[in-house]
């Protein structure tokens, strides 16, 4: 009897497919074919976590009591972990209880978020370029995406005055990313305290994904959303130790704020996972209430690289802005050239792998993003391919 074909749902079968498994494809069949791939696409962290960590990891992981299911969430003392970071860091209060959520990485709670909070139909702002779960979580849930232009006239901020009333209104959650992936741009207090303003006379919720505020370059200090007065009531903060410590595979992070977000993400949470492994939340811990001074010097060998970025391409023809944070170059093609064509001609001609713009959204055309997160001396030999192909 001949098996019936197995086919997708149509909630799943409308989604555009995941840029990076495709690239992944392509670059295994190049490196079958004896092509030396360097990747500067995805923005993981090539560097290891600090050896505290990981002996952390290894101390907990030999006690026989810590490998039972824990609470989903977070166990209480990850939770307090995190109440602790944002203490020192931001001078922001959080109840571990009530205002703090652990997450399996956070790219699981941006998507979970909206199916824990939007209706179909609900307005869900997201930024464009941006990083795609924003969008794709929103679209199951059946929530109305609406796209908030990121461009360099506006240094990578949405132009919040361009939002119409009637807009606002039928809002039910804004996206926001700073410092950003993928233009590196970086927001103000006064930018978030302006947000927090309009989600206050609007009633939607402010979603801020932050996962780069400790990536930052010449004394630049990023600030957090939960800084602000009042923020707590309308916004949630997302954070991960991915890319802060290092810690990308070990899919540890938390969204942090309004307790009525972290309610609803709980508990849709408790019915889809059961918690972590503890001795990832044992070295978790370790990792967010320790000695931070390392994280100097981690900053430096992403400034030497985005260093050597910045200028090879600049020399190539390209207009780049400085980043001051996050671990990401973004660079303006010259006029006319095709993002999608460029990254892909790249790739064949020289074997070095970057992310066409498009891919983050429309307003991204015309773009490329480079990681930092590639060894350093790697990055030397494709920023030196690059000079060779331009
Ligand atoms: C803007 C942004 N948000 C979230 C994530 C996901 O981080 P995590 O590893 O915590 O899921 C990333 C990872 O690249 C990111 O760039």
């Amino acid at each position: 009897m001949e098996r019936a074909k197995l086919r997708p749902a149509d909630r799943l079968a409308a989604l555009p497919s995941y840029f990076f498994h495709g690239l992944n494809q392509k670059i295994a069949r190049l490196k079958a074919a004896g092509v030396d791939v360097i990747r500067m696409d995805m923005g993981s962290p090539d560097l290891p976590p600090a050896p505290f960590v990981v002996e952390a990891l290894k101390k907990s992981a030999d006690d026989p009591t810590r490998h039972g299911y824990t609470p989903s969430g977070g166990a209480p003392a990850y939770r307090e972990a995190w109440a602790h970071f944002y203490g020192r860091r931001f001078g922001v209060e959080l109840d571990a209880q009530t205002e703090i959520v652990g997450l399996l990485g956070s790219k699981e709670g941006v998507f979970n978020l909206a199916l824990a909070i939007v209706n179909p139909g609900d307005v869900v702002l997201v930024p464009d370029p941006g990083y795609a779960p924003y969008t794709i979580g929103a679209r199951m849930a059946g929530g109305e995406v609406v796209s908030m232009p990121l461009t360099a006239g506006n240094r990578f901020l949405p132009d919040l005055r361009a939002l119409s009333p009637d807009l606002l209104r039928r809002a039910k959650l804004m996206w926001l990313n700073y410092p950003n992936n993928p233009t590196g741009a970086v927001a103000s207090l006064d930018f978030f305290a302006r947000v927090v303003r309009l989600a206050q006379a609007n009633g939607f919720l402010v979603a801020h994904d932050a996962p780069y505020t400790e990536i930052t370059y010449d004394g630049y200090r990023a600030p957090s959303l939960l800084q602000i007065p009042g923020a707590k009531e309308v916004c949630v903060e997302f954070n991960t130790l991915s890319k802060t410590y290092n810690m990308g595979g070990w899919r540890v992070g938390a969204a942090c704020g309004s307790p009525e977000a972290v309610l609803a993400l709980g508990a849709l949470k408790s019915h889809i996972d059961s918690g972590f492994f503890q001795p990832l939340l044992d070295a978790s811990i370790a990792a967010l209430t320790g000695d931070q001074a390392w994280l100097i010097e981690r900053n430096e060998i992403y400034r030497e690289r985005r260093d050597i970025v910045v200028a090879a391409l600049r020399e190539a023809g390209m207009q780049v802005d400085m980043p001051t944070a996050a671990i990401y170059v973004w660079a303006r093609l010259p006029d006319g050239v095709s993002d999608e064509k460029y990254a892909d001609g790249l790739l064949e001609a020289t074997g070095v792998s970057v992310t066409p713009g498009a891919v983050f959204g429309p307003s991204g055309r015309g773009y490329i993003r480079l990681s930092l997160g590639t060894p350093t001396e790697r990055l030397r030999e494709a920023m030196s391919r690059v000079a060779r192909w331009a």
